[in-house]
C-alpha cells in the first residue's frame, strides 16, 4: 500500500519523521507500505508557489492513506487569502471529501496531572468528537472582500445542505453504536438558520437509531460543558467550524494538545491522519515538540486505512508504556521533571513497540 507523507510546516517536519520511524519499525511485526514525501502548505509555496501543489493532490488522491503534520508558517501570514498555508490542507480535505473529522479524547492515566482541570474532572475521560469537515462557514459563498461597499467590508457563508448534514449524522449515530451510544449535537440553533436546519436534520436521521440517545446542545453551553463535566459526553457531532474551536479545548482537557489526532475519513477506506495540533512557530526548529498526536495518528492510520487493529493496539500501547516509565516531552511534564525531546520520545516508542 501507498502512504503520503506530508509533514507541512514548523513542527511538522519534526513530528512526522518520529512517526514514520514508528511505521518502519513495524515492518518487522509484517507491516508492508511504501511511503511517499511530498510538499503541502507553506512547504508548498517554498516548492511550487502553491499551498497544494498538483503532485501533492495527485499523490493524496492515489496514497490509501494520507499522514499529515500540520500547516503554517509565519513566513506567509500576508500572503493573499487564497495563498495561505492553511488553504491547501482545506482543499485537499474537500478534494478528497475526507468529510468525517474523529478526533478521539481519552486521557492516558499517566497524565491525569498534566491536565489544568482538576484530576477528578477529566480522569477517565474518553470522547469523540466528529467533526463535519467539508462544509460550513469554511467553504460557504460568497466569500471575501465585498467590492464597493464604503468600508473594508468582508463576508463569509455559514452554509449546510441536508444531506450533508446526514452523512455526518449517520456517521456519529453509527460510531455511538460501537461505544456509549450516546450522541450529543451540537449547534447555535437559538440564532442561525443553518444551524436550525442542522438540528432538525439531525432529529430526522436520529430517529433511524432509536438504540441511540440524542440530544441537542447550543455551542456555548457546550464549550461550558466541556471544561464543567466533560465525562458526561459520549459522541459529540459539530459542524466544522464549532468543531475546530471545540477539539482544541477537548485536547487541553487530555493534558496537551500534544497529545492528540485525528482521522479524517470519506465513504471509503482512505483516510487523512494528522495531530490535532497545529505548526507551533514559536517551538519549531527546537527538537522540543511532543510526537505522540502524530504517532497516535499513525496508529489510526493502521486501523482505519490498513485493517491493521493489532498494529495500531502495538503503536499505542508502547506510547502508554513510555509514559507509564516517566517519560515526558516538556508540554507534558510536571514542573521540575526531567524532559526528553521529539527525538528521544520517538525512540522511546520505538524501542517499546
Ligand atoms: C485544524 C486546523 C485547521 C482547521 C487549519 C490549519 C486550516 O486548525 O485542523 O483544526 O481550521 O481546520
Ligand atoms: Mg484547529
Amino acid at each position: 500500500m501507498l502512504i503520503a507523507i506530508l509533514p507541512g510546516d514548523g513542527i511538522g517536519r519534526e513530528i512526522v519523521p518520529e512517526a514514520v520511524k514508528v511505521l518502519r519499525a513495524l515492518e518487522r511485526h509484517g507491516f508492508k507500505a511504501t511511503l511517499e514525501e511530498a510538499p503541502i502548505g507553506g512547504a508548498g509555496l517554498d516548492a511550487a508557489d502553491d499551498p497544494l501543489p498538483a503532485p501533492t493532490l495527485a499523490l493524496a488522491r492515489k496514497a490509501e492513506a494520507i499522514l499529515l503534520g500540520a500547516v503554517g508558517d509565519p513566513k506567509y501570514a500576508r500572503h493573499p487569502h487564497n495563498k495561505l498555508p492553511g488553504v491547501g490542507l482545506r482543499r485537499l480535505r474537500k478534494e478528497l471529501d475526507l468529510f468525517a473529522n474523529f478526533r478521539p479524547a481519552r486521557l492516558f492515566p499517566e497524565l491525569r496531572d498534566a491536565s489544568t482541570l482538576k484530576p477528578e474532572v477529566v480522569d477517565g475521560l474518553d470522547l469523540l468528537l466528529l467533526r463535519e469537515l467539508t462544509g460550513d462557514i469554511y467553504y460557504g459563498t460568497p466569500r471575501g472582500r465585498v467590492e464597493g461597499a464604503a468600508e473594508r467590508t468582508a463576508v463569509n457563508t455559514m452554509r449546510y445542505s441536508e444531506s450533508e448534514i446526514a452523512r455526518i449524522g449517520h456517521v456519529a449515530f453509527k460510531v455511538a453504536r460501537g461505544r456509549g451510544r450516546r450522541v450529543c449535537s451540537v449547534d447555535k440553533a437559538n440564532v442561525l438558520e443553518t444551524m436550525a436546519l442542522w438540528r432538525e436534520v439531525m432529529t430526522e436521521v436520529g430517529r433511524q437509531y432509536p438504540d441511540v440517545e440524542l440530544t441537542h446542545m447550543y455551542v456555548d453551553a457546550a464549550a461550558m460543558t466541556l471544561v464543567r463535566a466533560p465525562k458526561s459526553f459520549d459522541v459529540i457531532v459539530t459542524p466544522n467550524l464549532f468543531g475546530d474551536i471545540l477539539s482544541d479545548q477537548a485536547a487541553m482537557l487530555t493534558g496537551s494538545i500534544g497529545m492528540l489526532p485525528s482521522a479524517s475519513l470519506g465513504a471509503t477506506s482512505q483516510g487523512l491522519y494528522e495531530p490535532v495540533h497545529g505548526s507551533a512557530p514559536d517551538i519549531a526548529g527546537k527538537g522540543v515538540a511532543n510526537p505522540l498526536a502524530t504517532i497516535l495518528s499513525a496508529a489510526m492510520l493502521l486501523r482505519h486505512s490498513c485493517d491493521r487493529a493489532d498494529l495500531a493496539e502495538r503503536v499505542e500501547s508502547a506510547v502508554r508504556s513510555v509514559l507509564a516509565a516517566g517519560y515526558r516531552t516538556a508540554d507534558i511534564a510536571e514542573k521540575g521533571k526531567p524532559v526528553i525531546g521529539t527525538r528521544e520520545m520517538g525512540d522511546r516508542v520505538v524501542a517499546a513497540l
